[in-house]
């Protein structure tokens, strides 16, 4: 087991309130920036981050949002309980979105959003599937 340096987050990605979409990868990243993580390694885990809780929050119907930073790694899970991805293969390809014209109409449904993390994480773990809820697990490695 890897040691911990004693930074555990959760947060909540409530559906029902828009404002706070994306709230919990901005606290993700002024907690890295704090810690004086890598620059390059923030982006990384804001970018992918980011993008996992949008989905959970577009898509998913709300779930929760868990950051652990380790010495050697950032490890970031994102849950939800809703619908699951069908197909994920097809979800995984650029372009890809089956968001609603009124989601598209606010700015998201461009399909890059998984596409985006795959690029951007060490390790990616997707549990998903029809009625069982989408679980996101992305490991940054430091050093
Ligand atoms: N948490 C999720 N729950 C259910 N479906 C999801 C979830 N995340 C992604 N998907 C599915 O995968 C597709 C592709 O996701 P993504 O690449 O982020 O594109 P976008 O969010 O712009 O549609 C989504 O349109 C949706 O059908
Ligand atoms: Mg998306």
């Amino acid at each position: 087991m890897a040691e911990k340096s004693g930074m555990h987050m959760e947060y909540d990605i409530n559906k029902e309130d828009f404002n706070s979409a994306g709230e919990a990868s901005s606290k993700v990243k002024k907690t890295l920036n704090m810690l004086g993580v890598d620059n390059k390694v923030i982006k990384r885990v804001a970018i992918a981050m980011y993008e996992a809780e949008i989905n959970a929050f577009i898509h998913g119907g709300g779930g929760m949002a868990v950051a652990d930073i380790y010495t050697d790694k950032i490890v970031i899970e994102i849950s939800d309980h809703g619908k699951g991805i069908e197909n994920l293969e097809l979800a995984m390809q650029e372009g890809y979105s089956t968001a609603s014209e009124e989601i598209r109409m606010m700015g998201f449904g461009a399909g890059m959003g998984l596409p985006n993390i795959k690029k951007n994480v060490d390790e990616l773990d997707i549990r998903t599937g029809p009625g069982e809820g989408t679980d996101l697990k992305m490991t940054f490695k430091l050093n």
